[in-house]
């Protein structure tokens, strides 16, 4: 879907040209996975798959929506309080206009038509890419001035508040601060953030989408998250802190692995084992960083095997497919490093091959997930980009 087609959605179906069409990327995650509600590192970017949303005001108060891809309209009441509904798309867009208007923004009414080709349920966050690129379109439409972090905070809360998803910051603020041919660590806790230019030569990014969305996927999520609380909160009531360390820690980031080790028998076995996943998991975005520096590919790639390790046995937050599709890149003397991406249940594997052997490695790879399991393998290269931008 390229910005005339959803311009000319826009005005087949509401008339008039659009005031703006915005480009809001869906994202990928090189390592630092369920990092980033404990307040530890994340490593995103920005990829080239995204939504284009075209926009334009309203004298009426109302907000219509055209979802062009599924081919679907929703029409708001006219008032001055948002609600939820039933066509679950809508609420990314109503979520983060109802957050804006929280912090006594003035919006008012808005047509919107948006499409494009991140895949949806795939784990390459295009409900973050919904948020970020109607926030983009509002803020210039109604003048609001809102700096790109005040951005991707709000599109967090209309996520976790009106949507009902407890997700951490990753994907809106990989979707709005990309930047082209780089990754980018994310310090959840302090906001800071450094870009890391990725130049890996002879070497390829590509996505397998599993095909599989597991249902419980937003319910486990949440689970895993008060997994993590109750780790920190059994840490707390049994760690005295002297007076050399720096004492009180309100998240996992704050937890050493040592620790962490040294207070195993006050945590429940699970608890244990999610914290423990987390914890390395911290340190492993500093390690890739390094590696990443040095240009050491084959480190990078030890670490996301790791990582996909511990997110199987530690976080079980995998699936047979997703495990399949790993095995068969660990097999693979051209597969640098391979994992299950994004929140779990499926999805993509993220995978760091030598480009030579990419198209041997892609085919063979999907003629055996089709003889395993019977499903057809959608492959992504992906090229990373700069984040949401006006076009
Ligand atoms: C989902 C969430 C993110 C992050 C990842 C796991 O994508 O939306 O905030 O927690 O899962 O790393």
């Amino acid at each position: 879907m390229h910005v005339h087609t959803i311009a000319t959605a826009f005005a087949d179906r509401f008339g008039p040209a659009p005031e703006i069409t915005v480009r809001a990327p869906g994202r990928i995650n090189l390592i630092g996975e369920h990092t980033d509600y404990n307040a530890g590192y994340v490593l995103p970017a920005a990829i080239d798959k995204a939504i284009w949303l075209s926009a334009g005001r309203r004298t009426d108060g109302q907000f219509a929506f055209y979802a062009a891809d599924l081919d679907e309209f929703f029409l708001s009441e006219n008032s001055e309080t948002v609600f939820q509904t039933t066509h679950t798309w809508a609420n990314y867009l109503l979520g983060v206009i109802s957050e804006a208007r929280r912090d006594g923004r003035l919006i008012g009414g808005l047509n919107v038509a948006f499409g494009g080709d991140v895949p949806l349920g795939a784990g390459l966050s295009s409900s973050a890419a919904l948020e970020s690129g109607t926030l983009f379109a509002i803020n210039e439409l109604y003048q609001l001035g809102l700096p790109k972090m005040e951005i991707v905070r709000l599109a967090q809360r209309g996520e976790n508040n009106f949507v009902g998803m407890k997700c951490g910051i990753m994907d809106m603020f990989a979707s709005v601060m990309g930047r082209a041919d780089s990754v980018v660590r994310l310090d959840c806790r302090s906001l800071d953030f450094e870009y890391f230019p990725f130049h890996a030569p002879g070497y390829s990014l590509v996505l397998f989408d599993s095909g599989v969305k597991h249902s419980l996927v937003d319910s486990e999520y949440n689970t895993r998250r008060q997994e993590c609380e109750a780790g920190v909160a059994a840490l707390r009531a049994h760690h005295r802190p002297t007076s050399s360390s720096s004492d009180e820690f309100s998240s996992l980031r704050d937890v050493s692995p040592e620790l962490l080790f040294r207070h195993r028998d006050a945590l429940d076995p699970v608890v244990f084992r999610r914290c423990k996943f987390v914890v390395e998991e911290i340190a492993r975005v500093e390690a890739a960083c390094l590696a990443l520096q040095n240009s050491d590919f084959v480190q990078f790639g030890r670490l996301m095997f790791q990582c996909h390790d511990g997110l199987n046995r530690e976080y079980e937050v995998c699936v047979p497919e997703t495990n399949f599709l790993v095995e068969q890149a660990r097999a693979n003397p051209a597969v640098s490093g391979s994992r299950q991406m994004g929140g779990g249940f499926g999805g993509c594997t993220i995978n760091l091959v030598k480009t030579e052997a990419l198209d041997a490695f892609s085919e063979t790879t999907a003629v055996a997930y089709r003889q395993f399991f019977g499903l057809d393998l959608n492959i992504y290269p992906v090229r990373l980009t700069n984040g949401t931008e006006v076009v």
